[in-house]
């Protein structure tokens, strides 16, 4: 069964750890994710991008395979179906469709707007007890098309978002998604406590959890982080290995080409990506 995240992290964050939100493209993507998660017995978010949920034919078809996927595989550790920066039309879709959480990123807008379109979300998604992530002060670098500059919140704001009833609150402090350039200046930690000053109890998301180093992620879940997302690594490992695997000529050898056999490497690596992440967030056995 999908659960809300909210119970998840308002955990995370009374432990001191946080829960991985691992973005999932495919079958085989999910599939290593949740099995990963129920080795480790740890709980996890699965984020679906709006690109990545129109690559797999819409959210009812995710949430279809999703749930599948639950009952076939036997999990039993408490897993939350997430939209990722969503947008206000795309947040009803998913709430629609089935998805136990969603996002949505009023970032862009003006702060009078996005608490505005914030409320109206709030309000359905406790009707139906679903969680939701809002945004304040953008992520930088580019996901599906979407460019972030990578600024700081402004912790008033961020503020007058959590008020709104939220259930986490992803504020930039300058991280971005994707690489991370040679003069990155690091995470802002005046900008985290500050925000963290401001808004209490609330359950902080790190986004662009790809490359930051680990004392800044271990600097960062004691100072409120409670959910960290990642994706371009998992992106990363699975293209390394499928490459891996081709340029050794095995997709020509026998039956190398069957897909069962081509994508099996790249899966295998998701899984030890989520491996090491779980980990690090310290959400291991805390399912
Ligand atoms: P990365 O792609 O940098 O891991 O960031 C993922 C993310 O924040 C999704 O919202």
């Amino acid at each position: 069964m999908l659960v809300s995240a909210k119970d998840m992290l308002n955990k995370a964050r009374d432990g001191k750890y946080a829960v991985g939100q691992f973005n999932i493209n495919n079958l085989e993507w999910t599939k290593s994710v949740l099995l990963t998660a129920e080795e480790l017995k740890s709980p996890v978010i699965l984020g679906v991008s709006e690109g990545a949920g129109k690559y797999m034919c819409g959210y009812k078809t995710v949430v279809g395979m999703v749930k599948g996927m639950l009952e076939e595989l036997n999990i039993t550790v408490p897993v939350a179906l997430h939209l990722d920066h969503g947008s206000y039309e795309g947040a009803k879709k998913c709430i629609e469709a089935g998805f136990s959480s969603v996002m949505f990123d009023g970032s862009h807008y003006p702060i009078a707007e996005n608490i505005e379109k914030t409320t109206e979300l709030v309000k359905i998604c406790n009707e139906k007890g679903l969680s939701i992530e809002a945004e304040v002060g953008s992520i930088g670098g580019e996901e599906d098309g979407v460019v972030g500059m990578g600024e700081c919140a402004d912790p008033s704001e961020c503020k007058q978002i959590a008020d709104l009833g939220v259930t986490m609150l992803a504020a930039g402090i300058g991280n971005i998604h994707g690489k991370y350039p040679d003069n990155w200046a690091g995470l802002s930690f005046d900008t985290l406590a500050a925000v963290k000053e401001k808004t209490g109890d609330m359950p902080l998301v790190l986004h662009g959890g790809t490359g930051i180093p680990e004392d800044m992620i271990k600097k960062a879940i004691s100072l409120g982080v409670a959910k960290i997302n990642v994706n371009t690594e998992c992106q990363l490992s699975f293209a390394d290995a499928t490459r891996k695997y081709i340029e050794a000529g095995k997709d020509l050898e026998g039956k190398g080409f069957d897909p069962r056999k081509l994508l099996a490497p790249g899966a295998e690596a998701i899984k030890a990506t989520v491996k090491e992440k779980m980990e690090l967030f310290g959400s291991v056995g805390k399912a």
